[in-house]
């Protein structure tokens, strides 16, 4: 019955197209409209208003495809639309019950120099944003080659606005700083893109369901009739080709969200939506959590990854981090440098890493026992140094073998900003790689966290033991960047950038700041801003980062080991790019506490500010209204300053409802972090 009526519907559409080269789709509440069409010179097009306010001009569609196939110029074949509404769950993550409802506007169009080629338009309006993506198929040459040399998609928009954006030169690992400058003056960028338009305008341009394609970045292009042009220009294979694909192939979703508050961006799960369901049936071994890991030490050179007299992976050190593990409520223990392979250049590209032997003072075994018999699960490290086929060679073994040992996560890693010497690591080869990554972990009930990756698009919707990755600069560069720590602003940026692609392996939580190789070089923060970013730049898989005997004894480690890591509701209760952002989340309402977890109905917020000192006033009106609970805050000391006095912390409780107020001093690059767990009803 259901069926017949949308077909109705999908028919009078259709007749309507006939009449009319344009066609509009809407959000569900009308906010945003989409107009797809084809103009008299035989281009297709699509435009944007948001609350009627044109956001994107006239901007062209298409293809040209090696052998000098043209998709730029078409014939229109017809138009067809259909809702969508339903909810599904995460697993873990930000959300645990996400709505996914929108409108579907479709076009067909028709090459005009190749009759044989047929492109669709697919256009999903979200109320919070709209995504579009190609359909393209040849009559003549069903499962034939398909190379895509340029992708013509374009985003015309109506001002000059400043946007905050990460360079690609393919070279940083997408671990540049994040600057803001106005469109024009870009260079080529990695998406996500976010403009400023004005205080009560945000847009973000990304991609959704990266799949068998290369990574979208955008590049300024000159056009007479609009004030500025991003055109898509995508990561090419070292022979320059864009995309080797089939017919019949589609394009990732290129997504646009739009939003009066940069809160809202955050809070958009439209690049979930745009993913295909989960295709892992039996998701009991998806475990997200705090871990810790025989990592820090490395960075500050304590320790080596390879093995001599500092070696960080012995077994002896392995067993203080499980026993700290167990004590403070840590379900993992990321140890690198147990394998063999880390000699010398570890970037060269041949077959040096071996991913199945451990270095001799590495007891695998036993230390595997041994963190099973105390509740924690070694997390595995598989650096590539990217000889990427050294390691697709061993991947099953290694995984299997990791599998048996009860490991069942592996942090990944490439650093070398080539696949194989050869293919950029956003490249199809190399989004290709990663997803062969993920797909085979699956097999052996093996979460990832994929360090060095393309940027994420969604993709772990569709396969949730994609837990989190880097492709941020993160911690570590508190550790050894010669130039100085990350900057106060820096993480006032990531979670309306970096973040909305997905997870972010940032390591947050440094408690000792001195730095024996290079004094001037630590995190630029307070001790609270530290563990607020526990809570705020967020991982499924989060890591405390420090080494344990800079942890044990702080008074702060109160809110890391009771701080979780999948949410029931998200929501960003004030917030401005770079300059601060206070969120709250609350405990799922599923959930199994463990530890010092609060029950379910407990909230958590957190506060960070740039390098200016702020004062908040905090309203707890999301808390039940007919509920008391008990407020914990770790907040900066009256005299903290992440210059003069970064560790200085106050912990206080304090009894509060749904009416109460709190009144919140965020020092210099500060920050708070507040456990509010419910007394009674
Ligand atoms: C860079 C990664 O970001 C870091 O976490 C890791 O320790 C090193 N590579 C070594 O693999």
């Amino acid at each position: 019955m259901r069926i017949r009526f949308f077909s109705c519907i999908a028919l009078a559409f259709a007749l309507l197209a006939c009449q009319t080269k344009q066609q509009q789709v809407y959000s569900p509440n009308g906010n945003i409209k989409v107009t797809i069409g084809v103009d008299n010179h035989n281009r297709a097009y699509y435009t944007a208003q948001y609350h009627s306010e044109t956001v994107i001009n006239n901007s062209y569609l298409g293809y040209t495809l090696s052998g000098d196939i043209d998709l730029t110029q078409f014939r229109l074949d017809g138009f067809t639309q259909l809702t969508h509404d339903d909810t599904w769950e995460q697993p873990w993550g930000e959300q645990r019950v996400i709505r996914n409802h929108y409108n579907e506007l479709t076009m067909r169009l028709i090459s005009l120099a190749n009759p044989d080629l047929s492109m669709s338009v697919v256009v999903r309006a979200y109320n919070e944003g709209f995504a579009f993506r190609y359909i393209v198929d040849s009559q003549n040459n069903i499962g034939g080659k398909a190379e895509i040399v340029d992708e013509n998609t374009e985003f015309c928009l109506p001002w000059d606005a400043q946007a905050w954006s990460g360079p690609t030169n393919h070279t940083n690992f997408l671990e540049a700083l994040w600057t803001k400058s106005a469109v024009s003056e870009k260079d080529t960028v990695a998406t996500p893109m976010t403009i400023e338009v004005r205080d009560d305008l945000y847009m973000v341009i990304h991609e959704a369901n990266l799949t068998n394609y290369s990574s979208l970045d955008l590049a300024p292009a000159k056009r007479e009739d609009t004030k500025t042009t991003l055109k898509a220009t995508l990561v090419p294979w070292s022979d320059g080709v864009l995309v080797k694909t089939t017919f019949p192939f589609k394009s990732p979703w290129r997504t646009v969200l739009l939003a009066n508050k940069p809160g809202d961006l955050i809070t958009s799960y439209m690049e979930l939506n745009l993913n295909e369901p989960c295709k892992i049936e039996d998701l009991s071994w998806i475990e997200p959590g705090r871990y810790i890991g025989i990592w820090w030490g490395m960075h500050m050179k304590d320790y080596t990854w390879e093995m001599g007299p500092k070696h960080g992976a012995t077994t002896d050190n392995t067993k203080r981090y499980i026993d700290f593990a167990a004590k403070h409520g840590f379900k993992g223990v990321l140890v690198e440098g147990w394998n063999k392979g880390w000699e010398g250049d570890w970037t060269i590209i041949d077959d040096h890493f071996n991913y199945t032997e451990a270095y001799p003072d590495y007891d695998i075994n036993y230390l595997c026992e041994y963190a099973k018999a105390k509740g924690v699960r070694i997390i595995a490290h598989t650096e590539t140094g990217g000889a990427v086929e050294n390691f697709e060679n061993q991947m099953d073994s290694a995984f299997s073998y990791y599998h048996r040992l009860g490991i069942n996560a592996v942090k990944t890693g490439y650093v070398n900003p080539k696949h194989n010497g050869k293919e950029w690591q956003r490249s199809q080869y190399g989004v290709e790689h990663y997803r062969k990554v993920v797909e085979t972990a699956a097999k052996y009930e093996i979460m990832i966290d994929n360090h060095e990756p393309a940027m994420p698009t969604g993709i772990r919707r569709t396969w949730p033991n994609l837990m989190t990755g880097e492709g941020v600069r993160g911690q570590e560069w508190n550790a050894w960047n010669a130039a100085g720590g990350n900057p106060p602003y820096h993480t006032c940026v990531l979670p309306f950038t970096r973040g909305l692609a997905g997870p972010m392996d940032f390591t947050p939580v440094i408690f000792n700041f001195n730095n024996k190789v290079l004094p001037d070089v630590h995190p630029e923060s307070t001790i609270a801003k530290q563990l607020a970013e526990f809570m705020i730049l967020y991982s499924p898989l989060q890591m405390a980062a420090d080494m344990i005997e800079n942890m044990e004894g702080q008074d702060g480690m109160d809110f890391i080991e009771s701080c979780p890591t999948t949410w029931e509701e998200t929501r960003v209760i004030d917030a401005k790019i770079g300059e601060y952002i206070v969120e709250a989340r609350k405990v799922r309402d599923d959930c199994q506490p463990t530890g010092k977890e609060p029950q379910a109905g407990a909230w958590f917020v957190a506060a960070i500010t740039n390098e200016v000192a702020r004062d908040i006033a905090l309203t707890l009106h999301f808390l039940d209204s007919n509920a008391s609970y008990l407020a914990t805050i770790f907040q900066d000391g009256i005299d903290a300053d992440y210059q003069t006095n970064p560790y200085s912390l106050e912990i206080s409780e304090q009894m509060v409802s749904s009416q109460s107020t709190l009144h919140l001093h965020l020092a210099r690059s500060g920050g708070v972090a507040i456990r509010i767990e419910k007394i009674q009803e």
